[in-house]
């Protein structure tokens, strides 16, 4: 369950939780008209610190201008909003959840007089596929239903409305006894999970798909290949087939939520050796070190939540 926290950032100032409250006829509710991001707050060596924060909101302004709503904020003063939001709120590390949507004022597709409203929200959160699968890897299936298809719902926006397609595979997955469900594109090629981008690895090489194949512009897929390429593993975007997955060495996700979890197998076919391999530790490994603090941040991810007590250092 959710953990409510204290304040909720609406439209620049600091609400209650309880506060924030829509209309049961906002335009969002009836026609999905949200835009949103997930972003974490982690725990560093010295102090709270937000990964990406501007990339994601970049991103979150990106699919509302897609989508011809206008953000009455710029990308600094949303990410200025995520670091009071979590000051205010007292928070170690947690989960962020911006929202732009469109609110109560007309009732018909056409929103011609409707409010854009701008949320931030955070709570603190854990694990999202488990606290195992990030060493152990999860099973997973593909999925009976298709990825959103070019020209129908643009894939590069994270719009609410995109998951009810990611609701139908993860819960399919779900009820078949999967951790998660990976979805082909509208051609038959690997796209990518509910929630999550895929990488396949096979002789050294790691393979993703590229962002025609209907997939979100992931901020942990950049950072991947950012990672990778500083450790000289080669990253390919290119169309994948389904059978790769089969065969590949080693298969992973990547996402805010998820991280970089290993795929340990494929509709029950084992995948490599049936557990993390050495290129998803190494990554994994790198990744951890950098949000947590523990290497350097070499690539200037981690914005610092200023005023939240720094961690002590432990007495000998
Ligand atoms: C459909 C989908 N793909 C990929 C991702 C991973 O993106 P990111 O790394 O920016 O969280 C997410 C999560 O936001 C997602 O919902």
């Amino acid at each position: 369950m959710l953990q409510a926290t204290e304040k909720i950032w609406h439209n620049g100032k600091l609400i209650k939780w309880d506060d924030a409250k829509l209309h049961v006829l906002a335009h969002v509710v009836s026609y999905g008209s949200s835009v949103f991001e997930g972003v974490r707050c982690y725990d560093t060596m010295r102090g709270p610190a937000i990964f990406r924060g501007p990339e994601h909101i970049r991103r979150l302004v990106d699919s509302a201008k897609i989508y011809r709503m206008d953000v009455p904020f710029t990308v600094e003063q949303i990410t200025q909003g995520m670091v009071e939001l979590v000051r205010a709120n007292n928070l170690q590390s947690c989960y962020i959840r911006p929202i732009v949507l469109r609110g109560y004022g007309d009732m018909g597709v056409l929103p011609k007089h409707n409010p854009i409203e701008t949320y931030l929200a955070c709570w603190a959160w854990g694990k999202y596929l488990g606290d195992e699968a990030i060493t152990q890897g999860v099973d997973v299936c593909v999925s009976s239903w298709t990825r959103i298809a070019p020209n129908t719902l643009p894939a590069l926006a994270k719009a609410g409305a995109n998951y009810m397609n990611s609701q139908l595979i993860r819960m399919e997955a779900n009820s078949n006894g999967y951790a998660e469900g990976i979805a082909l594109d509208a051609s038959g090629y690997i796209s990518e999970g509910s929630g999550e981008n895929i990488f396949v690895v096979r002789d050294g090489k790691i393979l993703t798909p590229p962002l025609g194949a209907s997939v979100l512009p992931g901020i942990t897929r950049d950072a991947i290949v950012k990672i990778a390429a500083r450790l000289n593993i080669p990253v390919v975007e290119t169309i994948i087939p389904r059978e790769l997955l089969y065969i590949a060495d080693e298969v992973f996700f990547s996402g805010t939520a998820a991280e970089v979890t290993p795929i340990r197998s494929v509709d029950r076919i084992t995948v490599g050796k049936g557990s993390r391999g050495p290129i998803t530790e190494k990554i994994q490994s790198r990744f951890f070190d950098i949000v947590t603090g523990k290497a350097e941040d070499e690539f200037g991810w981690l914005l610092p939540i200023a005023g939240v007590r720094e961690k002590q250092p432990v007495g000998v």
